[in-house]
């Protein structure tokens, strides 16, 4: 049996995941079931306290790429295969989201709209793409093809990751030590890293400040990751010139945050990737039917490196 628990759309999961997995029976109300009979959990975020109930849970896997959500949970079993999505159309969705942002500071389009504003028909010089030095952190399943894409747009590219990479057109460093001189040599960062021990607070006042003058920063990894305090500092100190912020420390980002109004910094509300159930449902069936077959299943989480 598999279980689905979701907050805003368990119904559409469960119906797509009924359709992949015909033989499968599929529940979505905790008080019909036996929760002794599931062996499948499909999940995002699910309430507090909510996973201990499961006691046979062969695997559970996250409706999301991130699962700092779970692996932070005490109720989360020790032994479970947790298992995440594997860009399932996000990577595309975050190359979009990472090429807007870039272009929008690249092209001036943040000078334009102030210059509108004051009714200003002024021409600024031109950047090129291949004189716009863009480093982004993670080069996984979405982080690599997101480096990918703006190194085919002819933007210099280079790409961080714990381990070594080879990407075509992509300069890629690895390991904490060459973080810095990276940073020092960076006009737009851009941030795709899973929240783990490790990355949490990586980017705090020490690393912005290695970022030359006038670079911006672009967050779609996690909000825990970027210290929001030293960003606004920097900001107004014009020593950055913009950010782009899809991701927060506290989701929605509350009223009273100076960031929503900040004349430098574009809000979204975590969109930069969205889940997309009927792909992800696909890619989810086909984990669960070759975990059965006992062959290796991608997304299968670390635990001790915690992504
Ligand atoms: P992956 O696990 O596929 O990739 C993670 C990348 O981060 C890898 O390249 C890994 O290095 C690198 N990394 C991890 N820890 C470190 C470290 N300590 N130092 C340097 N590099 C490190 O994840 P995905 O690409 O699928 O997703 C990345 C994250 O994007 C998610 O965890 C989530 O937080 C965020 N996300 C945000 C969304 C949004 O809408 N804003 C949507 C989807 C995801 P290596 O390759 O060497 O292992
Ligand atoms: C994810 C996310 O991790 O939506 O999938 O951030």
């Amino acid at each position: 049996m598999l279980h689905v628990i979701h907050p805003t759309a368990a119904a559409e999961w469960a119906a797509h995941l009924r359709q992949t997995l015909p033989a499968m029976s599929v529940s979505t109300d905790a008080d019909d079931i036996d929760p002794a009979q599931v062996e499948f959990l499909v999940c995002w975020k699910p309430q507090a306290g909510a996973l201990k109930r499961f006691t046979r849970l062969r695997a559970i896997f996250a409706t999301g790429a991130g699962i700092d959500h779970l692996l932070s949970r005490p109720d989360l079993p020790p032994a479970v295969p947790v298992i995440r999505l594997t860009d399932a159309g996000m990577a595309q969705q975050m190359l979009e989201y990472v090429l807007f942002g870039v272009l929008y500071f690249q092209r001036d389009m943040d000078a334009y709209a102030r210059q509108q504003a004051d009714g200003c028909w002024q021409a600024l010089p031109p950047r090129s793409a291949a004189d716009t030095r863009i480093s982004v952190l993670g080069l996984g399943a979405i982080g690599g093809v997101v480096a990918g894409g703006l190194a085919r747009q002819g933007f210099r590219t280079r790409g961080w990751s714990r381990g070594p990479h080879i990407l075509e057109g992509v300069e890629c460093l690895h390991g904490i030590d060459t973080l810095n001189g990276l940073l020092s040599e960076t006009d737009v960062l851009v941030n795709i890293l899973p929240n783990t021990p490790e990355t949490a607070g990586l980017l705090d006042a020490t690393r912005l400040s290695a970022l030359p003058t006038a670079a911006v920063v672009i967050n779609a990894g996690r909000g825990e990751q970027l210290d929001l305090a030293a960003l606004l500092a920097l900001l107004d100190a014009d020593k950055l010139r913009g950010a782009l912020l899809d991701v927060f420390p506290h989701e929605p980002l509350p009223p009273d945050s100076p960031l929503w109004r900040h004349p430098k910094v574009r809000v979204t509300p975590h969109i930069a990737a969205a889940t997309l159930i009927g792909e992800s449902a696909q890619q989810i069936a086909d984990k669960l039917a070759a975990l059965q077959r006992g062959e290796p299943v991608s997304g299968l989480v670390d635990r001790t490196r915690a992504y």
